[in-house]
């Protein structure tokens, strides 16, 4: 038996008596206590009472709790790394990716060097947000490939809308409610010569973290689910959902060898700063302008000064936050 299950377990009841867990896993009373133990120290909080045996208080959301059963309907999710505490599940996975099968998801409670895009940090506080990773081997050329960034990004947008909460996405790839940052997608491409060897999509999402809790640098720009819109929805609830809908996504994507137009077209419906005035910075200039789309090669497309520009690195900042 091995934590995992035991979490599960938790998760799926209110109280679950020791005797319970002895007879489900075919383990002893101390295995159960070790491991309840061992989670207990790691920062979940587990209640315990004699004769009710256990309950988990916190996070009763894990999505530590999913398991490989909860895929078994998707081409993705057929081997899974579930980790309480990792360096970051983007770096675990290139770690293993050469092994790994398509589809090989990493997902962690905390990470201690969450990497966000440009070299910066990722916040990855333990039982808050939502940290995974995705391991894909497409055999498209690599050109086609930089567009999965679009399709994942699309993808979360979707799965949050299941959830009814509308989310705008930044280009390239920051997920916003309200002008606050709610997520982030770093999407890797590692080749050899002209063949990808393979993509990892590392997507972080704040789902309950309140604003006080952010470090000072990102409180302005940073929020969460919860800190915007007031709700509280399912980690793991969340993550299946969103492996769902880019399952879908990505299959449809490969079938049509990288057709990019359905989901270039949605990009563009919930495309930040199309209805209002950015400042869009590349290097040392910073200019308003207006967002107009994207090209198929991902480049975003941008009205300044009355000019069409194809912009390939830049940053769009929030007028309102600069
Ligand atoms: C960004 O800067 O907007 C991208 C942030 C991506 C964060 C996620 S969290 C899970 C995965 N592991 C990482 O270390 N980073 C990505």
């Amino acid at each position: 038996m091995h934590w995992k299950e035991i979490l599960k377990t938790l998760t799926k009841n209110n109280w679950v008596s020791s005797k319970e867990i002895c007879e489900k896993f075919n383990v002893s009373r101390t295995a159960v206590w070790k491991h309840i133990k061992f989670l207990q120290e790691k920062g979940f909080s587990i209640e315990t009472q004699s004769k009710k045996g256990y309950k988990l208080i916190f996070p009763v959301d894990t999505p530590l709790a999913l398991s490989e059963d909860d895929f078994k309907e998707l081409s993705l999710g057929k081997n899974i790394f579930s980790f309480i505490e990792i360096n970051s599940t983007n770096l675990y996975a290139h770690q293993i990716s050469d092994n790994a099968t398509e589809g090989t998801l990493i997902i962690s409670e905390l990470q201690t060097a969450g990497k966000g895009r440009r070299g910066r940090f990722w916040f990855s506080p333990f039982g808050k947000n939502l940290y995974f990773s995705i391991i894909l081997k497409p055999t498209l050329p690599l050109q086609v490939l930089t567009r999965l960034t679009i399709v994942i990004g699309v993808s979360v947008a979707d799965a949050l809308k299941k959830f009814g909460i509308d989310v705008k996405l930044k280009w390239p790839n920051d997920i916003m409610i309200d002008d606050r940052k709610i997520g982030g997608i770093l999407s890797e491409l590692y080749s050899e010569g002209d063949l990808a060897k393979y993509v990892i999509l590392g997507v972080g999402i704040n789902v309950h973290s309140e604003i006080c809790e952010f470090p000072d640098e990102i409180k302005d720009l940073a929020g969460s689910i919860y800190s915007t819109m007031g709700k509280k929805i399912s980690r793991a609830d969340l993550l299946l959902e969103i492996v769902k809908v880019f399952d879908k996504n990505y299959n449809f994507f490969i079938y049509n060898k990288g057709e990019l137009a359905e989901f270039k077209k949605r990009w563009e419906e919930i495309a930040f700063g199309r209805d209002r005035e950015i400042l869009i910075t590349t290097g040392e200039k910073k200019e308003k302008g207006k967002v107009i789309g994207l090209k198929d090669d991902g480049a975003l497309l941008a009205n300044i000064g009355g000019v069409l520009k194809e912009i390939y690195a830049g940053e769009i900042l929030i007028e309102t936050k600069i």
